[in-house]
């Protein structure tokens, strides 16, 4: 399902725009579109929610962003999981959504 986003015809959008970043700017440019700018949440769930960032370990979050959540939009971004991102483009994203955690609301 969500794989279909890396398929020629997405591409260009959802994955191209992420190359070669990192941090806000590779999250603006792939995960906004259905996380939010602001990970408020748009077609899929705020990730700019602090009980839920406490809940979940870097560890975790890291697994879930590379493998993906199958059955729903969610793809696999990591290169492990054939997806386009590679292991430190990852670990910026998980560094740049965790500051959420401490933002006041
Ligand atoms: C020209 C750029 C572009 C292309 C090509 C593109 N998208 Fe998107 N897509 C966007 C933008 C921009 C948004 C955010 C729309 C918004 O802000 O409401 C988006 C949002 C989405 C969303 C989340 C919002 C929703 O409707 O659930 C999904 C899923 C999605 N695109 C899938 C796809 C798929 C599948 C393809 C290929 C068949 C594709 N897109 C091709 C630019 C593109
Ligand atoms: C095409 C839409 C789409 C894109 C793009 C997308 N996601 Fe998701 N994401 C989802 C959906 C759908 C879920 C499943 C939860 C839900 O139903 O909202 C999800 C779930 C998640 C979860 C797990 C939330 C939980 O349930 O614990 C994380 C973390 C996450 N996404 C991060 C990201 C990051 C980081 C990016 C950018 C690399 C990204 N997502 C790009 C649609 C998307």
């Amino acid at each position: 399902m969500g794989d279909s986003l890396f398929s020629k015809e997405c591409a260009s959008c959802h994955v191209n725009k992420g190359k070669g970043r990192t941090g806000v700017s590779l999250y603006i440019n792939i995960c906004a579109y259905c996380h939010g700018r602001r990970g408020e949440g748009k077609s899929a769930i705020a990730l700019n929610n602090q009980s839920y960032l406490k809940s979940i370990s870097d560890k975790k979050l890291r697994e879930l962003i590379a493998k993906g959540i199958p059955g729903t939009a969610m793809p696999a971004w990591g290169k492990d999981y054939k997806g386009p991102l590679s292991d430190k483009q990852i670990d910026s994203l998980v560094t740049f959504i965790r500051r959420w955690e401490r933002l006041k609301k």
